[in-house]
């Protein structure tokens, strides 16, 4: 099978099994450059699994995944890392920021594994801090963050080695709303800025709102859901 004519990144027929509970049955999956694809669907439905395959995380027992022209399935474990840290960026529910470092030097850490010095890595990474509207915490520690905050510190640190995929996995399931649609508004502007994909596994229709599209997974099968407006 052929990915879709201009997608960036696409799944094809998908099926995972965790011994006798099939995680993901069939699931489809396609995202342009630039896209925010928000990933609904109840909870075991088969999302966190559909995002760990999209990113070469989690190997599917059978189905195709193309990425930029290329077959995840076809690469090395190596090369599927090397990917993954050139051009793929992750934002989770609980921002798993390293307590011991700053802010700042949570952001720039994406960098200095790539081999960046600490001053280019730290320059960068205040850039992206300001945009996130969290640059006055770069000398904090984590734990001395609000949920809010750290969350922003952390899609800063997904976006700062200019990932052309963003993968977020419920980025705002520990917030309040407020603090959820501020995170959401910044992510989503940054992502479009850089023309980066946004694959957002959400359960929430006000995090959804913030997609182009939806994408409702069920029972490890997932389909296009038109925006109800
Ligand atoms: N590592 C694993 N080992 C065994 N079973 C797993 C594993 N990961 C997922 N599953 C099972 O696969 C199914 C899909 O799980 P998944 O985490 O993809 O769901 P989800 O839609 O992300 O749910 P939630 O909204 O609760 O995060 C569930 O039945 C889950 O129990
Ligand atoms: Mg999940």
């Amino acid at each position: 099978m052929t990915p879709p004519a201009g997608s960036l990144l696409s799944a094809e027929q998908l099926r995972k099994a965790y011994g006798p509970t099939a995680a993901l049955d069939g699931a489809e999956f396609s995202i342009h450059p630039g896209e925010v694809v928000a990933v609904m669907g109840p909870s075991g439905s088969g999302k966190s699994t559909l995002l760990h395959c999209l990113a070469g995380i989690v190997t599917p027992d059978s189905g195709t995944i193309t990425y930029n022209g290329h077959e995840l399935s076809a690469m090395s474990d190596s090369q599927r890392s090397a990917l993954r840290r050139s051009d793929f960026g992750f934002v989770f529910q609980f921002g798993q920021l390293v307590p011991e470092l700053t802010c700042v030097e949570n952001v720039a850490l994406p960098l200095r594994l790539n081999g960046g010095s600490r001053k280019e890595a730290e320059r960068a990474a205040l850039t992206w801090m300001e945009r996130l509207e969290v640059d006055d915490l770069r000398k904090k520690r984590p734990s001395e963050v609000s949920g809010g905050q750290g969350q922003r510190v952390a899609v800063a640190r997904s976006l700062v080695t200019n990932p052309r995929v963003l993968f977020a996995d419920e980025p705002t399931g520990a917030l309040d709303s407020l603090n959820g649609e501020r995170v959401m508004e910044l992510l989503t502007d940054a992502a479009r800025s850089t023309n980066a994909a946004v694959v957002l596994v959400t359960h929430e229709a006000r995090v959804a709102a913030y997609s182009d599209r939806e994408v409702v997974v069920r029972d490890g099968k997932s389909r296009d859901m038109e925006r109800a407006v």
